[in-house]
């Protein structure tokens, strides 16, 4: 028996604050409370088809107001209950606009929302340790507008269960790219990178995931204060510029790239503050703009291909591997190149996540589709493994039209 394949939007704004992606995809499964599970607890395997895939920037205004509230040591209650809501407003927006744009009738959206604080381990606070996370945008706003309902805030779940609340793209990575042959690693380029480790033939449990570091976060940061570009596009100005080792060599010292997995890292580590003092840093030794630059470019590479190497290699088995990247910066050519020249005689083939059939901007989006599906059915939507939850668990809440 299999239920109702399903019509789910799913609506992703990542720390870049670029804007938002929204994915659309078809989800079928096996009957959810059958409760015929594979051995190792992993929930009964849907099929998913991506329908449609749309990307909307933020207004500039509103990229800056998320932007300054982003772990801003100082706001108002103001200030944040209003982006709270212009973020619903935003997301509902954006969804409309790409059911009607592709004329698909949606039975459900999930909403990650917009992260504007996140602390994975934990701390004191009024008299109690705890960890914490917050995604912004009122999904009533989205369930309002579109008559559809709406599931949002899928991280505290897992932290409750003791996880560090992301990554959650996991569980979309093992049900599209898992492979008996060929081991997977499914690496994403957002503002933050993080790769998600699929052996060959693995059991849902053996799948692990992590934060690598900075994924454009510096580059952005460099790209907006040298050249006043939002991002470097194609990698064309790094491309122009050469790597200043002994920049690189003491960045990579960064005990974040030390810590074992799973590990999470954020605007926290190499926000605003770290890119200024990375750039100070290239100064020093050049004042070629191209050159810090090509640093920030390498930087990101080499934490991808170094945390590949020393925590994912040994896993694989000497099998094959598909090395497949997705986020915006599989559209950076010159960090491509470079993380081809580190990853190739370690016997990883590079791709773009396209030719897996999954654009490159549509996966993370596409993922929080597939969470809200299984929340509508009751189903856990975290890997344990991959965020340190000591169980699985039902993520989110459920706003009905
Ligand atoms: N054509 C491109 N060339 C280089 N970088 C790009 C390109 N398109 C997008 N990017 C990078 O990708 C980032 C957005 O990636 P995204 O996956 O949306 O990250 P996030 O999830 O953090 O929002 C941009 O800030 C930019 O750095
Ligand atoms: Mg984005």
């Amino acid at each position: 028996m299999t239920t109702r394949a399903m019509t789910v939007a799913g609506v992703m704004s990542g720390t870049s604050a670029d804007g938002i992606d929204v994915s659309v995809v078809r989800i079928a499964g096996s009957h959810p409370w059958r409760k015929k599970r594979a051995k190792d607890g992993a929930p009964s395997s849907p099929r998913l088809t991506l329908l449609a895939h749309e990307g909307f920037a933020f207004p500039a205004a509103l990229r800056r107001a998320v932007l300054a509230a982003m772990n801003a040591e100082s706001t108002s209650t103001a200030e944040l209950a209003r982006l709270n809501w212009r973020l619903g407003l935003a997301y509902a927006e954006a969804v409309k606009e790409t059911a009607e744009k592709c004329k698909l009738r949606l039975d459900l959206v999930g909403c990650h929302g917009q992260t504007l604080y996140h602390l994975a381990r934990a701390e004191r606070y009024a008299g109690r340790k705890f960890a914490c996370t917050w995604q912004a945008g009122e999904a009533q706003a989205i369930a309002a507008e579109l008559g559809v309902p709406v599931v949002s805030n899928f991280r505290p779940a897992d932290m409750l269960a003791g996880g560090q609340g992301a990554p959650l793209v996991p569980l979309l990575d093992y049900v599209l790219f898992a492979d008996a042959k060929r081991g997977r690693i499914l690496q994403n380029i957002g503002g933050i990178a993080n790769l998600t480790v699929v052996p060959p033939k693995a059991p849902l449990h053996a799948v692990l995931a992590f934060d690598t570091g900075p994924g454009n976060m510096v580059i952005d940061w460099l790209a907006q204060e040298l050249f006043a570009k939002p991002f470097d596009r194609n990698g064309t100005l790094a491309a122009r510029g050469a790597v200043i080792v002994p920049v690189l060599k003491e960045a990579l010292r960064h005990p974040f790239f030390k810590l074992r997995p799973p590990k999470t890292a954020g605007r926290e580590q190499f926000g605003r503050a770290y890119a200024a003092r990375f750039l100070d840093k290239c100064l020093v030794h050049s004042k070629n703009p191209h050159d810090a630059l090509a640093t920030a470019t390498a930087l990101t590479a080499e934490t991808i291909a170094r945390s590949y190497a020393r925590f994912a290699h040994a896993r694989m088995k000497r099998s094959a591997v598909d090395f497949i990247v997705s986020g915006g910066g599989a559209r950076n050519r010159t960090l491509m190149n470079m993380l081809a020249a580190r990853l190739s005689p370690l016997g990883c083939t590079l791709s773009e996540s396209d030719a897996f059939g999954m654009p490159a901007e549509a996966k993370e989006a596409a993922a929080f589709a597939l969470l809200a599906w299984q929340t509508w059915h009751r189903l856990p939507g975290n890997v344990p493994s991959a965020t340190g939850a000591k169980r699985a668990a039902i993520l989110g809440q459920v706003t009905y039209a």
